[in-house]
């Protein structure tokens, strides 16, 4: 067998061509529609870069004006999805609930309009979907969406029921314009392939999010969170990691498959992960991350991707950890989405080869 056209996990594999992102690893750039991530969350609102990643523009103040008006007065979900939330188990995880609530919500809504509409109505319901899961699964009566708030101020009042606007809720601005977009990520892969099929826009974001649940991809933000406190002090953290690299084990938060030198938006969200602890006068997970950072820079060569700081960013926040992936849904529903839409101008089935490493042909004998 010549295995020589074989690339294990597609690495190096040219599977597309896009105009919603660029990531540059050698120069650790990363541009959505052209603009640079430190000037969008520098100058931008999540619901900006939203528009910016569906239209391929951002908007004059009418078009953001108009485009809010669409998303907020759009938050609300059929009662049939508090009953589905009511009927699944507790324990399952938010990612489940996430995924078995948008194909439920997809029956719902309009299958004529256009995606731009159908991913317009999936950014501003999400919130509610994630939100109103987790409160019930706590015994809580979800929230009714505000539609005068937006995209995190509502995120906050969905969850806990008092908004926020302050600078918690301008951290958590940063990190949902940094999870929006990332190329030809695993989720968004497997968002196209399923609508290269001609299927839905839906269906596409109901792969994308069974996809993105997993350890090594968007799961790995609570995974981080995790294993901080499993280390539990810094005093432990170097040993810590020494062991689990004998043992052969994945450092969650750490390395990625374009990033070699580090990724820009990690050291984004780690300026915030120190200022938060000093803010909050909790030091333990910046200093417990400071020495895992270092000693999987020594011993691996590795550097922490996004979902590193954005763990302990989010557990500072009082976030529960188990949607912390759940979040990551809430703006990278719009990087999904532009995907979809650009897959399908110029469509052609997802469909690669493989090699056989199965028996030789045999006969069958009469049976
Ligand atoms: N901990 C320990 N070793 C690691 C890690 C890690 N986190 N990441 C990579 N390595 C090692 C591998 O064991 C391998 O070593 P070897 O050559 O001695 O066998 C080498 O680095 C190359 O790693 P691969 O797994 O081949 O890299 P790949 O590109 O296939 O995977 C991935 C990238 C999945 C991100 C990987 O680095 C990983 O599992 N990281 C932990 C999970 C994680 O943080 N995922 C989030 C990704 S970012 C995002 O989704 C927002």
């Amino acid at each position: 067998m010549d295995t020589s056209s074989y690339k294990p996990g597609l690495e190096g594999v040219i599977a597309g061509i896009s105009a919603v992102s660029m990531v540059d690893a050698e120069k650790n750039e990363l541009l959505y529609r052209g603009y640079d991530i430190h000037d969008l969350v520098e100058h931008c609102t999540m619901d900006e870069v939203a528009y910016l990643l569906l239209y391929g523009e951002l908007p004059d103040e009418a078009t953001l004006e108009a485009f809010n008006q669409r998303i907020r007065m759009d938050r609300e979900v059929p009662p049939a999805l508090y009953d589905l939330f009511r009927a699944l188990p507790n324990t399952a995880h938010p990612m489940d609930r996430l995924k078995a609530a948008v194909a439920l919500l997809a029956t719902f809504l309009p299958e004529d309009e256009t995606n731009l509409r159908k991913a317009e109505r999936l950014y501003a319901k999400l919130p509610t979907l994630v939100c109103a899961s987790w409160r019930i699964s706590q015994g809580q009566e979800p929230v009714v969406p505000d539609p005068n708030l937006d995209h995190s101020a509502s995120f906050f009042h969905l969850l806990t029921g008092t908004p926020r606007t302050d600078y918690l809720a301008h951290v958590f601005n940063v990190t949902q314009i940094l999870y929006a977009e990332h190329g030809f990520n695993a989720s968004t892969f497997a968002a196209r392939v399923t609508v290269s099929t001609l299927s839905d826009l839906y269906s596409g974001v109901v792969s994308a999010i069974g996809t993105l649940k997993g350890p090594l991809h968007g799961g790995a933000n609570e995974a981080a969170m995790e294993m901080l406190q499993e280390i539990g002090s810094p005093e432990n953290a170097q040993e810590w990691v020494r062991d689990a690299l004998v043992q052969k084990k994945k450092i969650m938060g750490f390395g990625h498959r374009e990033y070699k030198h580090g990724d820009e938006r990690a050291k984004i969200v780690k300026g915030y992960a120190k200022e938060l602890a000093e803010r909050t006068g909790n030091a333990l997970w910046w200093e417990i991350s400071e020495i895992v950072e270092a000693e999987m820079l020594a011993a691996k060569k590795l550097h922490p991707n996004l979902d590193f700081p954005v763990a302990s960013v989010y557990y500072l926040m009082e976030l529960p950890i188990p949607v912390y992936t759940p979040i990551f849904v809430l703006s990278r529903i719009t990087g999904w989405s532009a995907h979809i839409i650009e897959q399908l101008e110029n469509n052609r089935i997802i469909r690669p080869g493989h090699l056989y490493n199965g028996l030789e042909k045999r006969s069958l004998a009469p049976r």
